[in-house]
């Protein structure tokens, strides 16, 4: 469904080249400090970088329709539209005869018919994330009262990979000045080169994003089935082009032993802490104090330039498919706001449910 949350309650709606897109966040709780331009800075985030990116010319305006009254929230369904102002859906009718490799093509014409809007991808597209940009926003300034602060940077593109472990002090805002949201110049430069050659070749490359969050109390999550790992994965999941999601060590710990692995208890300052974090701050379902470690793997752009084999569903045969329109040959530097977007979801309606927020801030 288009609807997620069960007490932050997110819609998405709208397809990648029809009149507009948008969501409606139901649940956000009354009185928060909620700035349009704040929003607006998000979805500039989400923004093709220069140089490595899409020439998208126009940039997505929010509208903020309603929930918002002089600067803070009233407790009222807010709902944000983005007007799709520049598209061009020419190159799109062919793929319902020749599906691209790698996209969402083939499956959605099976599943919904030919009336599938297949234009700009329809409702699969990397579009639809804006309004989950704009929703996560929210989700953010209402987190923010509660001081959970988060911080997403690219940690790899293709080969090129960032070993550091950062804090989250390090990259708090300053990455979003960088083309492609790593964690220092150097850095950047190398991931812009590895893009830049994948894009020279008609090829694409994909990425990793690093997520951290600070400032959880201890204990948010739900038994069984709405654990806090659970939903954060179910909501990055949902992102498109994400094929992996791991906390802390995450499939590093299958080749540890538990002496390694285990994250051991002691008090800094009167509070419990661990001296590593492994575990990427959740425990049993629940956040456990320490700051949330999340990445996200994501694989490379499915539309590329290169000339590549599919089928043709009008006459039964194999065909070649050379793909044109804008298509970033990485979105990973997009999709990084996108990433502590979703995330500011999982835990919002988390913490709403577990009682940790009141109904009015
Ligand atoms: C911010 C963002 C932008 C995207 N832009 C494109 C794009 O320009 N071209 C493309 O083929 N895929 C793009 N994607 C990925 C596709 O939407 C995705 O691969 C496709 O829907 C198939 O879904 P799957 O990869 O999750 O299986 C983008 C994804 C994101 C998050």
């Amino acid at each position: 469904m288009n609807t997620y949350g069960a007490a932050f309650r997110v819609t998405v709606f709208g397809s990648s080249h029809g009149p507009g897109i948008g969501c409606v966040v139901d649940g956000c709780p009354a009185g928060v400090e909620m700035a349009q331009e704040a929003v607006q800075k998000d979805l500039d985030r989400r923004r093709p970088s220069p140089g490595i990116g899409t020439p998208r010319a126009e940039e997505d305006l929010v509208q903020m329709q309603s929930g918002v009254h002089e600067g803070r929230t009233t407790g009222a369904p807010i709902q944000m539209y983005i007007e799709n102002r520049d598209r061009d859906s020419s190159k799109y009718a062919a793929f319902k005869r020749t599906p691209r490799p790698g996209h969402a093509d083939y499956p959605a014409l099976v599943k919904y018919g030919p009336g599938h809007d297949i234009r700009g991808g329809g409702q699969f597209s990397g579009r639809m994330t804006a309004p989950l940009v704009a929703a996560g926003s929210v989700a953010k300034s209402l987190l923010a009262t509660k001081g959970i602060r988060f911080a997403a940077y690219t940690r790899s593109i293709g080969k090129v990979a960032d070993e550091e472990d950062r804090r989250l002090e390090e990259v708090l805002d300053n990455v979003y000045s960088r083309p492609t949201r790593a964690a220092s110049d150097e850095l950047d430069a190398r991931m812009r080169a590895e893009v830049l050659a994948a894009k020279e070749d008609g090829d694409s490359v994909g990425g990793v994003v690093r997520c951290l969050v600070e400032g959880l109390p201890v204990g948010v999550g739900e038994p069984f089935f709405d654990t806090l790992d659970g939903e954060l994965a179910k909501l990055l999941f949902a992102i498109p082009a994400v094929k992996g999601v791991e906390f802390g060590s995450g499939f590093g710990a299958s080749r540890t032993r538990g002496s390694e692995n285990n994250d051991v208890y002691q008090f800094q300052e009167g509070r419990v802490r661990t001296s590593t974090n492994h575990a990427g701050g959740v425990l049993g379902g629940m956040s456990n104090g320490m700051p949330l470690d999340l990445r996200v793997a994501f694989k490379p752009t499915a539309s590329i330039p290169k000339a590549q084999r599919t089928v043709d569903l009008g006459t039964g045969k194999e065909a070649m498919l050379k793909i044109e329109g804008r298509h970033d040959p990485c979105i990973v530097p997009r999709a990084v706001v996108v990433v502590e977007a979703v995330s500011a979801l999982a835990i919002a309606d988390l913490m709403i449910r577990g009682g940790y927020i009141a109904r009015t801030c």
